[in-house]
């Protein structure tokens, strides 16, 4: 395992081991205690603007989101033209309101590749006169000092497009019959003709090593499915201080739960993803209402959320999509703004902290820098706001948002903040306890 070693830091958030070894190499230990995460799912979907990245051509998704057939839905590709293409706005943006790094769909299940692929046949290559849009985007989170992620989806949904079916779940009985590329009932799944495989994996192969060499220091690989067609080995080789998450090789650096929050911190690092819109897609979508990628859910729920993974010593990785042209829709902006005003009084409450004791000590989320404490009341909590087992009463606590003092009492180890009724925002109300050595 080269460099690897079973090298597990003792967390404050858990006691178990991750079922995989992580790197140690010192380049990755960033993603540790990373923070905060900009998901960028991107493609051809936001041509329509009526369905989810890929999913839209998969017919009766048990959660909903616009439906096309794989046949029109392969059709917008010659119409994606991102005319306005301006990752630098994005990540600036992203970067002021507290983002460490940024992962960007390179290639989804729907199998276009924004980048000029040597592999395959379908891709900007083809679309769009080989333009790389990955390229700007990795120089973008460079010049504003984001660590690099990229997303890759082994499973591809073109290159197997005669011999899968896209309604999802099918089992080819009646009423649960395969669907093919304009939704056809199917007898049957045409099988994989000989060799087919075998092209398939050197195929997802080249690509991946495309990705690992063509655009210097890449942080993250997110994949998204099998097959592994390089093994985390080869991959390290290539790109020494990677981090890489397990849901190709079933191992790799962390843990993704995904749109759901783990029960209890999870061991190892770990990264929870969500969608920032209110939409059950992960690409812009606008023409329904209720899954709009035109709103944003707001800055008091996302923090509700990143509050919580983090006082379990999470990474949250937030997903936008961008529009068909490049741009984000101006929700986006605002939000960020909002959140970075926030970020600029009580971001040091949440970035570059450490988990909260676990079992939990108190009745809000906490988080720790050195011997400060910082609690977080979101909107909605009710009863005291108290950590108990103390071993001793704090020397100073305070508003963190304007560094006034509050009020508190501490009984038998047991602490129990007064603040008055002027303090709350509805977002994330911080108070700093102050331990002292
Ligand atoms: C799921 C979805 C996919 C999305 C990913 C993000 O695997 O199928 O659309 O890209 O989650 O984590």
């Amino acid at each position: 395992m080269g460099k690897r070693t079973r090298a597990v830091a003792p967390m404050a958030g858990s006691a178990a081991e991750p079922p995989f070894e992580r790197t140690t190499h010192p380049d990755a230990q960033w993603f540790g205690n990373a923070g905060l995460g900009l998901f960028v799912h991107w493609g051809i979907s936001s041509v329509d603007r009526g369905i989810d990245l890929s999913w839209g051509m998969m017919a009766d998704k048990p959660w909903g989101g616009g439906t096309i057939t794989p046949e029109q839905y392969f059709a917008l590709a010659p119409r994606f033209s991102p005319r306005h293409y301006e990752p630098d706005r994005w990540l600036a943006a992203a970067r002021e309101a507290g983002f460490a790094y940024a992962v960007m769909t390179a290639k989804h299940h729907d199998g276009f590749a924004l980048w000029p692929s040597a592999h395959g046949h379908f891709g900007v290559r083809q679309h769009l006169q080989g333009r790389d849009l990955v390229r700007p985007f990795v120089e973008a989170c460079r010049r504003q000092g984001l660590r690099v992620g990229l997303y890759y989806s082994p499973p591809d949904w073109f290159w197997h497009r005669h011999h899968m079916s896209f309604r999802y779940g099918s089992t080819g009985a009646p009423g649960r019959e395969h669907l093919g590329l304009r939704h056809e009932p199917l007898s049957c799944v045409a099988p994989e003709p000989a060799g087919f495989d075998d092209d398939f994996r050197a195929y997802v192969r080249g690509q991946a090593l495309e990705l690992l060499t063509a655009y210097g220091n890449i942080d993250v690989l997110f994949f998204d499915g099998g097959p592994a067609a390089l093994s985390v080995n080869e991959i390290r080789q290539l790109q020494p201080g990677i981090v890489i998450n397990p849901r190709a090789h079933g191992e790799g650096d962390y843990l993704t739960p995904e749109c759901e929050m783990p029960a209890r911190p999870l061991p190892g690092w770990w990264e929870l993803c969500e969608i920032w819109p209110p939409s059950c897609g992960w690409g812009y979508s606008d023409r329904y209402p209720g899954s709009s990628h035109r709103e944003y859910r707001t800055v008091g729920w996302l923090l509700s959320r990143f509050v919580r993974v983090r006082s379990w010593g999470g990474n949250y990785l937030i997903n936008c999509g961008p529009m068909a042209d490049g741009r984000m829709p101006r929700t986006y902006y605002q939000r960020l703004r909002e959140l970075g005003a926030w970020m600029g009084h009580s971001g040091e409450s949440l970035l570059g902290t450490q988990a909260g004791p676990y079992p939990e000590v108190g009745t809000v989320p906490i988080t720790v820098r050195g011997t400060t404490w910082y609690l977080h009341v979101g909107l909605g909590h009710q009863g005291p706001i108290r950590v108990r087992g103390a071993a001793r009463a704090p020397r100073a606590v305070r508003l963190q948002r304007t560094g006034e003092p509050v009020r508190w009492r501490f009984l038998r180890g047991v602490l129990t903040l007064e603040p008055s009724i002027y303090v709350w925002t509805g977002l994330d109300d911080v108070f700093a306890i102050e331990w002292g050595g």
